[in-house]
């Protein structure tokens, strides 16, 4: 291949802003973002209350940017609150800290001047058209509000990819819903409702990629710190779901979606309408996917429905030893 050639083959890095709650598996999927500058090229990090408090969620987020090396990336802190319901946090999971299994701290750097929201605005606002990756692993407040005030800004989206949402796998916070859906309902519906094109990465396909002692070793055996970090969290972070749910291991769902941005081809799933039901009742933050096409209603959203779960651990092995 001539030297033109194997330039013009390569695909230029993903323009990313992560926007999540810390968290566990936030932190994993930090991780595993941080370790592949080559696919992705993060602007910021934005925080939303949802697994813990702000505060918590923002602080976090900073340390996994610590523990990434990466601290040149901005950490912007955004919505302490969803836009209508009352907050709801999920510590019996994450621990009181939001990640469990390792000491936290006060970070070295602190958060980015001004909040999440007007950065998104700023930031999607000045792109060029469909140039920046929204990737969500926590309530869709942040995304929302920025959408609310200016929606012009959908222009600048690529696409937004959610870790979020359930259908055939029943929910993880009530037995219909998801909680990064539940957290926030009214905000999903308005990320669906703006036209942006959009991914979920529900249950259904992160309750599929699940740890197991062989893949926990596998991770272990990287042998440096970030290693050690994630096999620390993932030990204490999956029991509380393999007992509740009766799984064999216990999924890392916002670092599948990090997957997903990475290695597409780890994943399937197809274009299908989804709706968000935000009545008041058991049904509320349930995502309604019409993988049958029963409503003969447009497709809005690319709903995934499986992957290559050895594959995930293979690609987090590979890449968490490129870190310190
Ligand atoms: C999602 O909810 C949170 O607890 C996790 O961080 C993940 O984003 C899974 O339902
Ligand atoms: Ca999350």
């Amino acid at each position: 291949m001539s030297l033109l050639t194997a330039k013009s083959a390569q695909v230029a890095p993903i323009q990313l802003i992560i926007d999540t709650d810390p968290g566990a598996d936030d932190v994993v999927a930090l991780l595993l973002a941080m370790a592949s500058p080559d696919e992705l090229n993060i602007l910021a990090i934005t925080t939303v209350a949802g697994n813990v408090r702000l505060g918590k969620t923002s602080r976090n987020a900073c340390l996994a940017r610590e523990w990434g090396g990466r601290e040149d990336i901005p950490v912007y802190a955004g919505a302490s609150r969803p836009l209508l319901r009352a907050p709801v946090y999920a510590a019996d999971i994450h621990g009181e800290e939001g990640v469990p299994g390792v000491a936290v701290y006060e970070p070295r750097l602190g958060l980015a001047a001004g909040g999440a929201v007007q950065y998104l605005i700023d930031m999607l606002g000045n792109a060029e058209s469909r140039s920046i990756t929204v990737a969500m692993l926590g309530p869709q407040t942040n995304l929302a509000l920025a959408l609310i005030q200016a929606p012009e800004i959908a222009r600048g989206i690529k696409d937004v990819v959610v870790m979020g949402g359930t259908h055939f796998n029943g929910g993880n916070i009530t037995p219909v819903a998801e909680f990064n859906v539940f957290a926030d309902p009214e905000a999903a519906e308005v990320v669906l409702s703006s036209g942006v094109k959009l991914t979920y990465l529900p249950l259904d396909v992160t309750h599929k990629v699940l740890t197991s002692e062989a893949r926990l070793q596998q991770l272990a055996a990287v042998g440096n710190a970030a290693s050690a970090r994630v096999v620390d969290i993932l030990d204490a972070y999956v029991t509380a779901d393999m007992a509740r749910y009766g799984l064999p291991g216990g999924p890392v769902h916002d670092a599948s979606m990090i997957a997903y941005l990475l290695k597409p081809e780890l994943f399937s799933g197809r274009q299908i309408h989804m709706q968000v039901d935000s009545r008041e009742g058991p049904t509320y933050g349930q995502t309604i996917a019409d993988w049958h096409d029963a409503l003969g209603q447009p497709a809005n959203v690319m709903w995934i429905n499986s992957a290559d779960a050895q594959g995930f651990f293979d690609l987090l092995s590979t890449r968490l030893g490129r870190l310190a």
